[in-house]
């Protein structure tokens, strides 16, 4: 091959692999998400530019948040966080949840009392159901809750009537839930002697206190227990 040629091949081959270098900086740059690339979901004011870097590098949340912001913005889902939310701040009047509180949610349903929660200002939020709804909800089988014991200071559910294993199901919560901690189930409202049936699946908790509330436009019978300590 003739000197010169060899020179400009040369040449051209180190200006492509200038060029190559370039655009795989050019490409590293923008796929990295800027420090403003805020999670829209704790930031719900947030709307995520289309053609951001975010939306590229977050498109599964991106979908799932645009799904929830319209789900969250009916009015039946306002008015059944509104519920969860007058018989939260009535625990936290009672001082059974402060906003150091480390809550758990079963059978949380959409979120809406997780939502509620985070509302009145709790940070440990963790809401279960056995079909997951990211991000408020994970999934876990009430009956066999994949968390430690004694992790929680509020164990909270409404549907403890619809349970398949009453027993069980409140077994999980009282050993999730730390001793001085309270476990509240919202039931159909009773009386007192459905009541004490509902209190004997409590082996580890103590009634504390108990009233009637409206809860997704249902009367229903809260019932406060406080874990205690029992010697097995
Ligand atoms: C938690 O609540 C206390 C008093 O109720 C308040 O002083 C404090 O600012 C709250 N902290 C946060 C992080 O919201
Ligand atoms: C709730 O209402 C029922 C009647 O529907 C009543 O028997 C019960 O005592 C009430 N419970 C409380 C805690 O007020």
């Amino acid at each position: 091959m003739e000197r010169h040629i060899q020179t400009f091949l040369n040449k051209v081959s180190y200006l492509a692999i200038t060029v190559a270098t370039f655009t795989l900086l050019l490409v590293f740059l923008f796929q990295t998400p800027p420090e403003t690339c805020i999670d829209p979901i704790h930031n719900p004011n947030h709307k995520p530019h289309p053609r951001s870097s975010c939306d590229a590098a977050h498109r599964p949340i991106t979908t799932i948040s645009k799904k929830n912001r319209r789900l969250w913005s009916t009015h039946t889902w306002r008015k059944s966080v509104d519920s969860f939310s007058a018989i939260f701040h009535d625990l936290q009047t009672l001082k059974h949840i402060s906003n150091r509180t480390h809550a758990l949610i079963v059978s949380a349903g959409g979120g809406q009392a997780v939502m509620s929660l985070k509302e009145i200002g709790l940070h440990e939020i963790t809401g279960v159901e056995l079909v997951d709804s990211p991000p408020l909800v994970s999934r876990a089988d009430p009956h066999n809750l994949p968390f430690f014991d004694g992790v929680f200071n509020l164990g909270f559910s409404a549907h403890l009537d619809q349970a398949l294993f009453p027993w069980r199901y409140v077994k999980e919560l009282e050993r999730t839930v730390m001793v001085g901690g309270v476990i509240v189930v919202c039931v159909e409202e009773c009386g007192n002697g459905e009541m004490n049936e509902v209190l004997k699946l409590f082996r580890k908790s103590e009634f504390s206190q108990a009233r009637n509330v409206t809860l997704m436009g249902s009367k229903m019978t809260m019932i406060i227990t406080k874990r205690i300590k029992v010697r097995s």
